[in-house]
């Protein structure tokens, strides 16, 4: 907690400065409100004690003026001659407290205690506020997602740990994200690591941290995951990508609430709720002696399948309105037999993949009605991939649109959204070159590995490796 004392009298600057530095406080001192002000530009504090009787600009004045410019901070006014009327004044323009000199120690320490729990409380308060927008909705009124719904209440309100499991873009996250929201650890963190795109030597640093020198690059200590979801949720996505050597880690992490930090001496305990997801059949896993039995039952207590679009077609229309009408300006009709084909088609990157088309839809249709002509060209990318076998599913246009000339549309977006539609399609169909395979890929448009995955989970494009 960082403090600022405005006092013209040296004697009271001293005593409180000590006071407080004596309680670890950051103590900064200014004789006037104007050097006051100035110390707050460049180091914003918690707590002012502000005398009421200053030179130059009056303790009430700065108040307006440090209410204003710095709501953070909270504000004691401080006065030798108090009067109720000053201190209702002073209350009505946003202070925290009036004290009366001679200051009281026990007061003086109450207070900023009092200040710490309100800041905390606020800060809280704004994390659920923040939660609740980024919580995102769980669209579908399938039955099973209806079960899938109910699981979800039902986890939120114990603390057991939950394997997620579904196919690629069935909503494993946003699962994840509605059980730590609906649950008492909402205003702690949801910290996610994603398994698969870490690499091995460097799972273990990023879950349990490091102390300075720990290895060659350990250039100062680092919390890992573990520390930073303390209190709160850590989701271990693609967990079935996690090598044998971390499984040993994380399941005696779990077991025993405790962490050390690479090369650190100290065990420090965590109190962390764990969800974990995957695509992967993990009992097949355990049989292939890739995952570890002791890991997988620690895990599965309570197991959240989430089933794949094309198992609750109802699901589909619905959804695809729910996003179209969230990013589209427009209001779009779709036709009946439009629906059906979008039905009948097997979705092979789930809801994702709806997702991405509703996005296509936004973009690239200047009609706001979508028949199946509109609809054969912009599944036309998705069966490409050779994945819409079933019957009923339009058929894929001709396939050289990919490449040399752009549709007119794009030409007519803004830079960066051109950029972000060219990009986009640019690495679709680099993926799909190389088989959907991310080091041949990056290799092959010279670009790193890691920022190929960055920019596959910026444009939610599906990968589905052949
Ligand atoms: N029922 C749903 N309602 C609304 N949006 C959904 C639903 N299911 C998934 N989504 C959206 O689809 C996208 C993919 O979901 P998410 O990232 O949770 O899937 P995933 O199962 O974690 O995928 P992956 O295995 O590829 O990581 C996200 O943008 C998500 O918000
Ligand atoms: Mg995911």
């Amino acid at each position: 907690m960082k403090i600022l004392i405005i006092d013209d009298e040296p004697g009271i600057r001293k005593a409180l400065a000590s006071i407080l530095e004596d309680e670890d406080y950051t103590v900064f001192t200014a004789e006037d409100a104007l050097l006051g002000m100035e110390i707050l530009v460049s180091n914003p504090v918690n707590l002012i004690f502000l005398d009421v009787l200053l030179p130059k600009m009056g303790g009430i004045e700065a108040l307006e003026r440090i209410r204003e410019r710095w709501p953070e901070a909270e504000v004691v006014m401080i006065s030798g001659h108090a009067n109720v009327d000053m201190a209702v004044r002073a209350v009505k323009l946003g202070a925290f407290d009036f004290l009366e000199k001679p200051l009281s120690l026990d007061r003086v320490l109450t207070l900023c205690r009092n200040v710490i729990m309100v800041q905390t409380l606020r800060e809280e308060n704004r994390d659920l506020k923040q939660a609740i927008m980024d919580r995102g909705e769980i669209i579908g009124d399938s039955p099973t997602l209806e079960r899938v719904r109910e699981l979800i209440i039902h986890a939120a309100a114990s603390d057991a740990r939950i394997l997620i499991t579904g196919e690629n873009g069935t909503g494993k996250e946003l699962v994840a994200r509605a059980i730590h929201y609906g649950s008492s650890r909402a205003a702690k963190p949801f910290v996610e690591v994603n398994c698969a795109a870490i690499p091995d030597t460097l799972i273990e640093s990023e879950l349990f941290g490091h102390e300075k020198g720990a290895f060659t690059d350990a250039v100062s200590s680092r919390k890992g995951r573990f520390e930073a979801a303390h209190r709160g949720t850590l989701f271990l996505d693609e967990i079935g990508d996690m090598s044998l050597t971390a499984q040993a880690k994380v399941l005696r992490a779990i077991q025993e609430q405790k962490i050390e930090r690479l090369g650190g001496e100290k065990t420090i305990e965590t109190d962390v709720r764990i969800i974990a997801a995957t695509n992967k059949d993990l009992e097949k896993e355990c049989t292939a002696g890739r995952f570890r039995q002791d890991l997988f039952f620690r895990l599965n207590v309570i197991p959240i399948h989430i089933p794949a679009l094309r198992d609750r077609q109802e699901d589909i229309p619905v959804l695809l309105f729910h996003f179209l009408s969230k990013m589209g300006k427009e209001k779009y009709e779709v036709d009946a037999q439009a629906l059906e084909a979008l039905k009948a088609y097997s979705w092979p990157g789930n809801v994702r993949e709806l997702k991405n088309l509703a996005e296509r839809i936004t973009v690239m249709c200047s009609e706001r009605h979508i028949g199946m002509a509109a609809l054969g060209e912009l599944l036309a990318a998705d069966l490409r991939k050779g994945k819409a076998e079933t019957e009923g599913a339009p058929r894929p246009a001709p396939a050289e649109g990919g490449r040399g000339s752009f549709p007119g549309e794009i030409l007519r977006l803004k830079y960066n959204e051109a950029k972000e539609v060219f990009e986009k399609n640019y690495l679709e169909f680099q993926l799909s070159q190389n088989g959907g395979i991310i080091s041949k890929t990056a290799e092959a448009v010279g670009i790193f590995p890691s920022n190929l995955h960055a920019k596959l989970r910026k444009y939610n494009i599906v990968r589905t490796e052949r």
